[in-house]
């Protein structure tokens, strides 16, 4: 999924006295609950100030994004303007140089004196990844295991839970995602948007908190878009938090409560969707929109 060279370094030296913050904080931390009272706590997800480079170019500038628990967020832009970058570093698969990432009450990654990101140690790095889910564009299922392995996989190797449970939930959610009696196929003998619905039930199994989208309809024909848009359309219904890049702006305007556009690695705005798509405030995202809408 991730080649170690991209995953957040842990930084040695000066920065130690940051790290016992950090890790302070995360075995403090109260035990999670789901009761409302909660609810309006600490976001599920927060991104603060956050700045990355490649090779001493800015991809991202001062980026703050929060998300709590139970809304759906998309994010849209050009390409290039960095949207990828973003869920990859909320997702520790790229390290970012400064800003705060934390996930509820789990501080992953803020800055020190010096203004530079420092992240947790990696049994708290691991806590977070527990706590989310991804969806990548290409599917990215494993080719030589079956529909049920490629679910329950994770659930019980990483979460050490029982065969029995694990294949029951992998079963309920297969009949979620419309795709009951697949659990013995390989990916190769299911459509590009059945492959895509079993990356979300694979990615549902592990009960994260929160589900990213990295254009998981951008390699599908527009027929099996619909069922994976539609798949994701219910568990938007169902109150699942989500963060989802996407180019579907009409889709981004009725499921998400709120978008944010994109340019240059920067947020250009940031509104409810249905104000954000059908009347936007800032000259570039009418542009953004008015391009797309002739391109369709
Ligand atoms: N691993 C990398 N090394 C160097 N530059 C990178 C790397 N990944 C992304 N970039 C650059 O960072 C910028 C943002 O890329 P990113 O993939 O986040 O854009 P995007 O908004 O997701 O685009 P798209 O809509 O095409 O997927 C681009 O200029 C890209 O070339
Ligand atoms: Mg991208």
């Amino acid at each position: 999924m991730n080649s170690p060279a991209n995953t957040p370094r842990q930084v040695k030296g000066p920065a130690r006295a940051a790290i016992g913050n950090l890790e302070r904080a995360a075995a403090s931390s109260p035990a999670q609950t789901d009761s409302p009272a909660q609810e309006n706590a600490a976001p599920l997800l927060s991104l603060e100030h956050i700045r990355k480079s490649f090779d001493d170019v800015c991809v991202l500038q001062d980026i703050s994004v929060q998300v709590s628990k139970g809304e759906v967020l998309a994010v849209i832009g050009p390409s290039g303007s960095g949207k990828s970058t973003l869920l990859r570093c909320a997702t520790l698969l790229e390290s970012f140089e400064s800003g705060r990432l934390s996930y509820g009450d789990l501080v992953i990654a803020e800055d020190n004196a010096q203004g530079q990101a420092v992240y947790a140690s990696k049994h708290v790095q691991k806590q977070a990844r527990a706590r989310f889910g991804l969806v990548f564009q290409n599917f990215n299922l494993f080719p030589h295991f079956t529909v049920m392995r490629n679910i329950a996989s994770a659930p019980m190797r990483v979460q050490r839970r029982p065969k029995e449970e694990v294949h029951e939930q992998a079963r309920a959610l297969l009949a979620k995602m419309g795709l009951s009696g697949k659990e013995d196929m390989m990916p190769c003998e299911l459509s590009g948007g059945q492959q895509q619905r079993v990356a979300i039930a694979r990615a549902l199994a592990l009960n994260p908190e929160v589900l990213f989208f990295d254009e998981p309809t951008s390699a599908l024909d527009p027929e099996l878009t619909w069922e994976v848009l539609t798949v994701i359309r219910n568990l938007a219904a169902e109150h699942m938090t989500m963060v989802i890049v996407t180019h579907e702006m009409f889709f981004a305007r009725d499921v998400a409560d709120r978008i944010i556009f994109m340019e240059d690695g920067a947020i250009v705005e940031e509104g409810r969707a249905s104000d954000l798509i059908n009347d936007p405030r800032h000259q570039r995202t009418k542009a953004f929109l008015s391009t797309y809408a002739a391109k369709r």
